[in-house]
């Protein structure tokens, strides 16, 4: 860790938590930009609400260090941090009025009441909501609710927000509704965001870098486009958008390229920084990066298999196509490109050996 790094808005430096024998969270070190949207992504129970609490200070860390602007934060109460929370379950003041939960953290901070008018009013607008202004919670929807949630919170122009499945309540058309108000609201103010999901399109829309994780553990921390071309686990491959795994033994590999003997064919694909050098390696190649037809030249590898079914899915068709040993791969085929094979026809399928990755 050195003086530079600790400049960043946010830096973790191998925090951990453990209850008793059982660990919640591994030691986990990273940092976060001043402004920057970071989502922790990952199943149930693999440690984003742990990892968030203990930013929160709501949780106190086993092991590690936080650091806020360059200063030790780890120990320093939560009311001292002046942190935005917003949750799942939206905790309004049901005896306040909308402007009242609103204006309340700047009562705290004891705003000059003029400010404090113009303060609400104007973030009210900002989530549509300044015709509720004098509505009671329970007379408004969820999503309304939870509105005023991020109202509440963005009012006081916190230096940091942290948000924990804020919208894992409201259903599909309100939940992208609010992704879009959310990342509208964070831009306008510059926050910096620490935003909790397993959602993994929400994390895709919303974030400048995704962090997944599983099991107590980081698997990979990155730019939305930057996991989902270059994933370096397995894991982070099947997680984030879909992929078709062909599992196999490594052959060999060089300073860049393995080849991976699966029971369909032998292959190369790009390994990561990640990589231990394991016998056990799948290789991942995106639907998209998949094509009908043999491959065409020495750039390309391929398989055969039958087609099992195809998904019309507006634009293009999804193909189902299983290899001999039963794996089941999935590509993208647009009409307009080529014949359509039937259902139980044996089809070759071909993608370019650069856009393959070997992970282990
Ligand atoms: N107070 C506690 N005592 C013991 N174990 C705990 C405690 N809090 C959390 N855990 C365990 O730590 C692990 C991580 O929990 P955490 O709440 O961080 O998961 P999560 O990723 O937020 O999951 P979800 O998506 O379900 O909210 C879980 O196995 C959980 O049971
Ligand atoms: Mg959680």
């Amino acid at each position: 860790m050195t003086a530079a790094s600790r400049q960043n808005k946010l830096v973790l430096e191998g925090l951990s938590k453990r209850y008793g024998a059982f660990t919640a969270l591994e030691p986990t070190s990273l940092s976060v930009d001043d402004g920057e949207f970071l989502t922790l992504l990952g199943p149930s129970g693999s440690g984003k609400t742990t990892l968030l609490q203990m930013i929160s200070g709501l949780t106190e860390p086993s092991e590690g260090k936080l650091w806020v602007d360059g200063e030790d934060w780890t120990f320093r109460p939560v009311n001292q941090r002046g942190m935005g929370l917003v949750f799942q379950h939206y905790a309004l003041f049901p005896h306040m009025t909308v402007a009242e939960n609103v204006a309340f953290p700047l009562q705290m901070r004891k705003l000059p009441q003029a400010e404090l008018r113009s303060r609400v009013d104007e973030t009210l607008k900002k989530v549509q909501l300044d015709a509720f202004a004098h509505r009671f919670p329970k007379e408004l929807s969820g999503g309304q609710q939870q509105r005023v949630a991020l109202a509440r919170c963005f009012v006081f122009r916190p230096r940091l927000i942290l948000m924990d499945e804020p919208l894992g309540a409201l259903d599909k058309a309100l939940r992208e509704n609010m992704q879009m108000e959310i990342r509208r609201l964070h831009k306008e103010y510059g926050t910096t965001v620490v935003y909790v999901t397993h959602d993994q399109e929400e994390a895709l829309v919303m974030s400048d870098r995704i962090c997944v994780m599983n099991h107590a553990k980081v698997e990979q921390l990155g730019a939305p486009h930057r996991i989902y071309a270059d994933p370096e686990t397995l894991f982070a491959a099947t997680f984030i958008g879909h992929s078709n795994v062909l599992t196999g033994k490594r052959l060999s590999m060089d300073d860049r390229t393995a080849v991976i003997r699966t029971p369909s064919g032998d292959f190369r694909g790009a390994y990561t920084a990640r990589d231990r050098g394991t016998e056990k390696v799948a290789l991942i190649v995106r639907p998209e990066q998949m094509r009908l037809g043999p491959p065409p030249d020495g750039e390309y590898d391929g398989v055969t298999g039958r087609l099992n079914d195809l998904v019309y899915v507006g634009a293009d068709t999804r193909l189902l196509v299983s290899l001999p040993d039963s794996t089941e791969i999935m590509l993208r085929h647009d009409p307009a490109t080529g014949a359509m094979p039937a259902i139980g026809d044996q089809v070759a399928v071909h993608w370019a050996k650069s856009a393959a990755r070997i992970v282990s």
